[in-house]
């Protein structure tokens, strides 16, 4: 395989998801121990450019304009080792790549991050992978990577090993007026990564089998409210989903959590509002933030009530995003 003689760019969108991937049956193949599913969103995404260059001696990153020490990049450079093994090369790269997210804040930087460095590394080693094995590829950086490759609803079937664990597309155009607000609530990094958190979770928490249990119902239940455009029974399921999620961090030893006093407070308004009416659900990954699932129509009202209680900067309308765009 010969790289390419420029560099390669790719955006790739983060997702959030509806049914949580919490859990690693595989922790080097990051092969996990529940399938997933989630929506693809617009607003937050990474760009990243790759080239190989025979001159270099090591691999150099430019995140958002910082060029990162060799410790900060070695996740990146694992992950390029696994694209040079692919393409049966040697050759060191520069990367360059801008979240537009922020990063470790339970966002999913992670997802796009991943994602946008699979695209762009794989085609500049000069491999060309189909959709499929490129959720594979990223999934080897990040897992919920793995499901940034498509746009709209997208699912992660856990599989058991590498070949068989991969994402899919749901429904890529979305066709019905599904949004998702987030409420940015602090922009700092986490103080236990996702890595972390989920390893505790299955090694500690006694809650676990349970888990893998009940994610597998709500996949089914979350499939099946997509095909009927049910928007009810998915908000309502994701929003237990999320929980069941949390209640395992709570559950680990040592106990720990991602929801702080702003979470809290968000999810009580977002009761209140669909006790008085208005069907909004919410979810949070692996940090304070929240999303709250809604329908386009009563976007406005949501977004007003969160605008007052906490500024409307903190309040950033997404809607179903595409899946991974790479530059030739
Ligand atoms: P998040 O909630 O933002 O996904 P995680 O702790 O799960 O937080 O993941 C953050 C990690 O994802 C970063 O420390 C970094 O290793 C990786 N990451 C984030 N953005 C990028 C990017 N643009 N390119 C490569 N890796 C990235
Ligand atoms: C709560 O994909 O960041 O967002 O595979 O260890 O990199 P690693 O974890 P990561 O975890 C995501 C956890 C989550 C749920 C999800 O996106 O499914």
């Amino acid at each position: 395989m010969e790289p390419t003689n420029h560099p390669i760019t790719a955006k790739a969108h983060t997702n959030i998801a509806l049914v949580k991937y919490w859990g690693k049956k595989d922790e080097q193949l990051i092969i996990p121990q529940n399938s997933s599913l989630s929506l693809t969103l617009d607003e937050f995404y990474t760009e990243t450019s790759v080239a190989f260059d025979d001159t270099l001696t090591t691999d150099t990153v430019q995140f958002d304009d910082h060029l990162l020490s060799a410790q900060a990049s070695q996740k990146i450079t694992t992950f390029l080792d696994v694209v040079r093994e692919l393409a049966g090369i040697t050759t060191r790269a520069n990367v360059i790549t801008h979240n537009h997210v922020p990063t470790a804040a339970g966002l999913a930087s992670s997802a796009s991050g991943f994602a946008a460095l699979a695209g762009a590394a794989s085609r500049a080693a000069g491999l060309t992978l189909n959709r499929r094995d490129l959720s594979r590829l990223a999934r080897r950086g990040s897992g919920s990577a793995t499901r940034s490759i498509y746009g709209g609803f997208a699912a992660w079937q856990m599989g058991e090993d590498d070949q068989t664990s991969y994402a899919y597309p749901i429904a890529e155009q979305v066709d019905w007026d599904i949004v998702a607000i987030a409420l940015v609530l602090t922009t700092a990094q986490k103080k236990v990564s996702s890595r972390d958190g989920m390893r505790l979770a299955v090694n500690t928490s006694p809650f676990y089998p349970t888990w893998v249990q009940s994610s597998q119902a709500d996949f089914k239940t979350i499939e099946t409210a997509i095909a009927s455009r049910d928007f009810e029974t998915l908000g309502h399921t994701s929003e237990q989903n999320a929980m069941r999620m949390h209640a395992l961090t709570l559950s680990s030893d040592p106990s720990f959590s991602y929801f702080n006093a702003d979470s809290l407070k968000a999810m009580a308004l977002i009761r209140e509002l669909r006790a008085a009416g208005t069907a909004c659900y919410f979810t949070m990954d692996a940090g304070p933030n929240i999303k709250i699932l809604c329908q386009g129509q009563d976007a406005p009202t949501v977004m007003s009530q969160f605008q007052q209680v906490f500024g409307p900067e903190s309040v950033v309308l997404t809607r179903p995003g595409n899946g991974i765009q790479i530059s030739d």
